[in-house]
């Protein structure tokens, strides 16, 4: 890749441990595809105060705005988004929970459309599934669909890393193929009726989330099939539409 590219890795703990040294293992095998790596630890972020300002009256009513500007800053920027958390009692870290609360408004507000994502968990042993279930859950609903992941077993990496870095390089090249041919993302149904369910959840809250509705009218969301340019099949299309209309008139009913 000719032009440079960044990756912005946010991490859900303070050590620099099991979790940064898989990141450093991405950030080598990355260089050598004109991937710069940046670090965001996101311990020294503020509790969410839990008022809702960030929905009702925008981000910059939010009680602790400094610290989460100066993250939102970084992640404009990206091109690439890694999401990396140590796996704590089968769910991401805290630290990687509250940042995601802290970003509450990206779930109702989906903007990071022209971003990808990867998602990295470390564990003992367990809880990786469950725990990268829920990341994929959270950066599709920003916009920024996942292009992999990685859980790694740290019990087995201590006995053998080989294929852990064979994997890392496998990975890498697809990241690099992935952002080189600017794939499309393709959404399944499940995102396709999210969409759309969204949408009628949208226009029945205006007057109570005015910002929601100003946001998905002006992203010409209250008319299209999806949030972004995709891959949308035909048939699962039509199966979302089919759930929004009902949706609606069991709505419309009360
Ligand atoms: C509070 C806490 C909960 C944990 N829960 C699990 C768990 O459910 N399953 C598991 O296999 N490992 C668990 N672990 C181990 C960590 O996931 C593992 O050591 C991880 O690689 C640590 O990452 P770090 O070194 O980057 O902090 C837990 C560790 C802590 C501190």
């Amino acid at each position: 890749m000719k032009e440079e590219k960044t990756i912005l890795a946010l991490i859900g703990t303070k050590r620099k441990k099991s979790t940064y040294k898989i990141l450093q293992m991405f950030e080598d095998e990355l260089k050598k595809y004109n991937f710069t790596m940046k670090y965001a630890f996101l311990h020294k972020i503020a509790f969410c105060a839990g008022c809702e300002r960030c929905l009702y009256e925008g981000i910059e009513s939010c009680p602790y705005y400094e610290d989460i500007e100066e993250i939102i800053k970084k992640i404009s920027k990206a091109d690439v988004l890694f999401l990396a958390t140590p796996v704590y009692c089968d769910a991401v870290s805290g630290i990687m929970k509250n940042f995601i609360d802290r970003l509450v408004y990206f779930m109702h507000r989906p903007w990071l459309f022209n971003k990808r994502s990867f998602l990295i968990a470390t564990t003992k042993y367990s809880g990786g599934k469950e725990t990268l279930g829920y990341l994929d859950n959270v950066v599709r609903r920003w916009g920024c669909f996942p292009m992999g992941k990685i859980i790694v077993r740290m019990a087995l990496f201590e006995k053998n890393s080989n294929q852990v870095t064979k994997e890392i390089e496998k990975l890498s090249k697809k990241i690099y193929n992935d952002v080189l041919n600017n794939k499309k993302p393709k959404p399944g149904l499940y995102e396709l009726t999210y969409f759309r369910i969204m949408r009628v959840m949208v226009s029945f809250a205006k007057e109570y989330l005015p910002l929601d509705y100003m946001h998905w009218k002006e992203s010409n969301w209250l008319e299209s099939d999806f949030y972004c340019d995709a891959n949308i099949s035909k048939s699962k299309n039509l199966l979302a539409k089919f759930v929004e209309k009902r949706v609606q008139k069991a709505i419309d009913k009360g």
